[in-house]
């Protein structure tokens, strides 16, 4: 590989050429399954047809041209967004790093509107929102801030799944203004909070005037089988971000807010160069459409229960498998041990799978995929995990 990069990435051997669905074919010809979606990102699968269409369409009209002027996709969309979400406006970005930066920015206009010279943001343990400096501060993760200080002021943080820290802190500072939380930890281990969790922050949040911000850069957009994770637990957040599966590989991030904090930023406060170009916002429209059209939300929530059953019935007895959670297709194997390693030998099996938190294989494929790529998918990761745990056993032994 070129060595004029910069070493920020730790790669696996392989580079793609090609991607039709939940496949994806390497340089010489050999294919593979991806239960990846590039990390949550191409979720109509690659190359889908209408999103191909949509941006060849627009490359032929107009690219860009600047939040100088208006853009009609851009309000489509943000009409679009805001009516799915239930929320009143729209900001759009490039990244979910950016989403969230927009949000915490929120936030701090918020508390500055109510005299707090230095508001504070509740923000989790086990979160990750973004390698800005801003977003790596309020993630829960040390490694990633790890030779970044000074970091930025202003984050408390509170363990994921837990009300009662969040009472105690409460009392202890007046200038909270909001909670910046994942639905389902992504990168922190999928972890799935109990049912009443968001109920309870949003009544905490009612109860204190603070914003329920929710990053929902990797669950939304159907990846946990509802448009967004929220609306499983029939609450409304004050400001949502989201990226990842809204353009399907084109570069797009948005931020949603509602109430006050939808009408915060005035002429000048925030922007950004590209965000919400005719581009980024066809390709969107685009991934919205076809998950309506093809009805793909029920189809998450029926894959959940095929994954859900299928890795029951394969993992059961193994010792080393701690922990199985599925959220639509946001799925967590927790190991005993670190298993980082089953990234490259589940290449050499053709299959493409994600291990995050150090002992927890992640799972995030195509919305699209079909009942037998989602039983490929189910028999090779259970394979792995056995011989996984076999071959260390027979080291032991050894
Ligand atoms: C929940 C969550 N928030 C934010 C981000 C950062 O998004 P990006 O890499 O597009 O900046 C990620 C990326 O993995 C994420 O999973």
């Amino acid at each position: 590989m070129s060595s004029s990069l910069m070493s920020n990435y730790a790669r696996l051997p392989v580079t793609f050429v090609k991607g039709e669905g939940a496949w994806l074919w390497d340089e010489q010809g050999t294919r593979y399954l991806d239960a990846i979606s590039g990390i949550a990102v191409c979720s109509l699968g690659h190359a889908h047809p209408k999103v191909t269409a949509a941006i060849c369409e627009q490359a032929h009209q107009l690219l860009h041209t600047s939040n100088l002027y208006g853009i009609k996709h851009q309000h489509t969309l943000a009409d679009t967004l805001t009516h799915l979400a239930g929320m009143e406006t729209a900001f759009f970005c490039n990244s979910g790093a950016e989403a969230n930066e927009a949000a915490l920015k929120i936030a701090r206009l918020y508390g500055h509107e109510q005299g707090y010279s230095s508001p504070k943001i509740i923000v989790t343990e086990h979160s990750f929102h973004g390698r800005t400096l801003a977003t790596l501060t309020a993630s829960g993760n040390l490694k990633i801030q790890h030779g970044f200080a000074p970091l930025m002021p202003g984050f408390l943080r509170v363990p994921y799944n837990n009300i009662q820290d969040i009472q105690q802190l409460a009392a202890d500072n007046p200038d909270i203004v909001a909670i910046l939380v994942e639905p389902v930890t992504g990168e922190g281990g999928v972890i799935v909070p109990d049912s009443t969790y968001l109920q309870e922050l949003r009544a905490l949040c009612d109860q204190h005037r603070w914003l329920l911000m929710l990053d929902e850069v990797q669950t939304g957009i159907g990846r946990t089988g509802q448009w967004f994770a929220f609306q499983h637990s029939g609450i409304l957040p004050d400001v949502m971000t989201l990226a990842k599966g809204l353009g399907n590989g084109f570069p797009i991030g948005a931020c949603l807010a509602n109430g006050t904090a939808a009408y915060l930023f005035k002429p000048g406060q925030h922007g950004s160069t590209f965000g919400g170009n005719p581009l980024a916002c066809r390709a969107a429209l685009a991934v919205i459409e076809t998950i309506t059209q093809d009805n793909l939300l029920q189809r998450v929530r029926d894959l959940e229960t095929q994954f859900t059953l299928g890795f029951q019935e394969q993992l059961v007895g193994i010792e080393g498998v701690l922990d199985c959670r599925i959220k639509g297709l946001m799925m967590g194997i927790e190991l005993a041990w670190p298993c980082g390693q089953l990234t490259s030998t589940a290449l050499t099996k053709q299959i493409l799978i994600n291990v995050t938190a150090e002992r927890v294989i992640r799972l995030l494929p195509p919305l699209i995929i079909n009942d037998a790529q989602a039983n490929d998918i189910i028999t090779l990761v259970s394979h792995l995990i056995r011989d996984y745990f076999n071959s260390a056993a027979a080291g032991q032994r050894g």
